[in-house]
C-alpha cells in the first residue's frame, strides 16, 4: 500500500504541473490576443468609424460668419479622426455650403461633395450657382439639379442646429453617389 502511494505520487505531481503548464500557455496566449480584440471593438463602437460620416452633430461655425444675404459660404467640417490603430485630431473630414437667407435666423447646409461621383463641388459666384469640375453638373444655390448635369440628384443637405449663443452645428454624413435617392452610408 505505501509503495503504491510512493508510485502514483510523481504520477500525481507530473499531471499537476502539465495542467499549470497548459492552463499558464492558454492565458498568455489570450492575452496576446487581447489588445487585437480590445482595438477591433473599439474601433466598432467610435462614432466615427462605425460610419464613414456617422449621423454625428459636428460644431461648425459661429452664425456671425453666415451673413443674411443669401449667398452660400464653404466651411470645413472638422472632427478628430480614428484609424484602426491610430487617431488623428481635429482634421477636416469634409465641407459644406451654409447659407443664411435675408431676415432669416436659421440657416441650410449642403453637403459640398457631389452626389454623381464624389467630386468637390465648387461656387460659382458670378453665375450664382454650384457647378461640379469634373463632370459639369450644376445645381442652384439651393442645392437643386441645374439640366443636363451627370448628378442623379440635387445636392445633398444636412441637417443643422443653432443654439441660442449661435453656434452652428451640422449632421455630418457621407451619402451614397451615382443613384438617385439620398441614402445615408453606414
Ligand atoms: S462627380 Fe460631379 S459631375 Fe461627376
Amino acid at each position: 500500500m505505501t509503495e503504491q502511494l510512493g508510485e502514483e505520487l510523481p504520477v500525481q505531481e507530473t499531471r499537476r504541473r502539465s495542467f499549470l503548464t497548459g492552463a499558464l500557455a492558454v492565458l498568455c496566449g489570450g492575452l496576446a490576443t487581447l489588445p487585437p480584440v480590445v482595438a477591433a471593438v473599439w474601433a466598432f463602437l467610435d462614432p466615427l468609424r462605425r460610419s464613414s460620416g456617422a449621423a454625428t452633430f459636428l460644431p461648425l461655425t459661429d452664425l456671425t460668419n453666415v451673413p443674411a444675404d443669401g449667398q452660400p459660404r464653404q466651411f470645413p467640417v472638422i472632427a478628430d479622426r480614428v484609424d484602426a490603430w491610430t487617431g488623428f485630431q481635429a482634421e477636416p473630414i469634409g465641407a459644406v455650403y451654409v447659407k443664411r437667407d435675408e431676415g432669416a435666423d436659421r440657416v441650410e447646409v449642403l453637403s459640398a461633395t457631389c452626389p454623381h461621383a464624389g467630386c468637390f463641388v465648387e461656387l460659382d459666384k458670378a453665375a450664382g450657382c454650384f457647378r461640379c469640375p469634373c463632370h459639369n453638373s450644376s445645381f442652384t444655390l439651393e442645392g437643386g439639379i441645374v439640366a443636363p448635369s451627370p448628378s442623379p440628384r440635387s445636392m445633398d443637405s444636412l441637417e443643422c442646429q443653432v443654439s441660442k449663443a449661435g453656434a452652428v452645428s451640422v449632421k455630418w454624413q457621407n451619402f451614397y453617389t451615382g443613384i438617385e435617392d439620398k441614402v445615408a452610408r453606414k
